[in-house]
């Protein structure tokens, strides 16, 4: 069998370039005679002082050191960001040049475009490392001859360590994110994970490879963990759930369901199982089998390992399979959703607001499975608020919605009660 050769250029050597360069410099030959062969790292800082040794004559501060250079067949895009990342990507699909980027940002934004030039232009797109929870399951995603029915994924490793920290040690959010971010389980502005939107990129990016459409950003329901406090880890605990942050995605008839927020999962399930950085996705199809993955979040060396699948799916002569790009999918509003609710009021400790409460959910269909009332008996003082937890039946959330405005009325109850929705999971 006659050797095979990919010439590789990488934009970047920060956490990613570095684990990949380091890969490559361990391991040059793939299965199948082919040999990795790293040409160039183009970097923007000339000075900056490198974690690895890479001689001098490979590092360039030259974009056209790669896109112009018709002995690099391969691109590695690891600089993360928008721009100029999308012209690098873009650029080098439009002169033949496979890629493989890590960038779900950019990918989450400009999937399409992206998707339709690598298809345009015969290149690979390798996409792997932009989701590392589910990066050993994406070719089935797009291979799959049956729909899939349900995905749901805890795709960001600093958020799932900051809730699996505040339940096992008792410390507040901001305690937790601070040692988080000693430790380099979270970035200095750490704002794009804790807010959800690294895990609403991961999401479209899914929805994109397996579906041919990558919804925009806007209209994918995304909310953080900002809101959640110790306290409401510490009463998911006792009525048996974990509070997880994940992507969701449903289709019902035509319509999608593609949302990410926090949750109630019953504890024993796996993905409520899944501790601190660890990440991990479960996918059901429409004849009900049901596969899953778990990896850790991020880093240097399982995202460099999801981009070195990707070389060996080149090296193999293996494209991924783009469903037919679609231009549009309906997506169902958050408003229409009917899932269970964890709801937490402040309320004045006295005789009847429970009552009240009660009475304002009954009016919008929205029943009671149980309730936990931290009153604090006779040593309350005078029109003190007290925590109210309810965990309501399957209701719609344009009636829980609803019902919150009318109970925000109340003089006895504090202003924006908290919801979290409750989820079962697959398995
Ligand atoms: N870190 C992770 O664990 C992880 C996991 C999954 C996916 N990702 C994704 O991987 C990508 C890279 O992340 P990272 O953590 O490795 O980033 P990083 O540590 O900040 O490194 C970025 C690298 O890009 C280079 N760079 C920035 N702008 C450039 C430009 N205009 N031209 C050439 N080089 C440029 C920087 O050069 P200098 O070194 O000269 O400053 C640096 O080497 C991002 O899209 C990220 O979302 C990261």
């Amino acid at each position: 069998m006659s050797t095979k050769n990919l010439h590789i250029g990488i934009f970047g050597l920060g956490t990613v370039g570095t684990g990949v360069v380091e890969l490559l410099m361990k391991k040059k030959d793939a299965p199948g005679n082919y040999h990795f062969i790293l040409e160039k790292v183009v970097v923007k800082n000339p000075n900056k002082k490198r974690e690895i040794d890479v001689p001098s004559d490979f590092l360039s501060l030259n974009p056209d050191d790669i896109l112009n250079n018709p002995a690099i067949d391969t691109v590695i895009e690891v600089i993360g960001g928008i721009h100029p990342a999308k012209e690098f990507v873009i650029q080098a699909l439009e002169k033949g040049k496979n890629v493989i980027t890590a960038n779900k940002a950019l990918l989450a934004s400009y999937g399409s475009e992206i998707f339709n030039k690598a298809v345009e232009n015969r290149c690979y797109l390798g996409v792997r490392a932009s989701n590392i929870a589910a990066y050993r399951i994406i070719e089935s995603l797009t291979t799959s001859p049956s729909k899939i029915e349900k995905l749901i994924g805890i795709f960001n490793g600093t958020c799932n360590y900051i809730l699996t920290e505040m339940e096992k040690k008792g410390e507040s959010f901001s305690a937790i994110l601070k040692r988080a971010q000693e430790m380099g389980y979270a970035e200095a502005d750490p704002i794009n994970d804790i807010n959800g939107y690294d895990t609403a990129h991961k999401l479209i990016v899914l929805l994109g490879i397996s579906l041919g459409y990558f919804p925009p950003i806007k209209s994918v329901y995304t909310e953080g963990i900002n809101n959640i406090t110790l306290q409401d880890v510490l009463f998911a605990r006792e009525l048996g759930y974990r509070i997880k942050l994940v992507a969701i995605a449903k289709r019902e008839e035509e319509m999608l369901e593609a949302r990410v927020h926090p949750v109630l999962i019953p504890k024993e399930k796996w993905l409520a199982r899944l501790e601190g950085i660890e990440n991990g996705v479960e996918v059901r199809d429409e004849i009900g089998l049901e596969i899953g993955m778990q990896a850790p979040g991020a880093g240097k060396y399982p995202t460099a390992t999801a981009i070195m699948e990707d070389l060996i799916c080149i090296s193999r002569g293996r494209g991924l399979f783009f469903p037919p790009r679609k231009s549009s999918i309906t997506l169902k509003p958050i408003e229409k959703i009917e899932t269970k609710y964890y709801l937490k009021f402040h309320a004045v400790d006295k005789a009847g607001v429970l009552a009240k409460i009660a009475s304002i959910l009954g009016d919008y269909n929205i029943s009671i499975e149980s309730v936990i009332q931290k009153g604090k008996g006779d040593k309350r003082k005078e029109n003190e608020m007290v925590p109210v937890i309810m965990l309501t039946h399957r209701s719609r959330e344009d009636n829980i919605q609803k019902a919150l405005k009318k109970i925000n009325d109340l003089p006895e109850v504090e202003k924006n009660p908290l919801l979290i929705r409750v989820e079962e999971g697959i398995f």
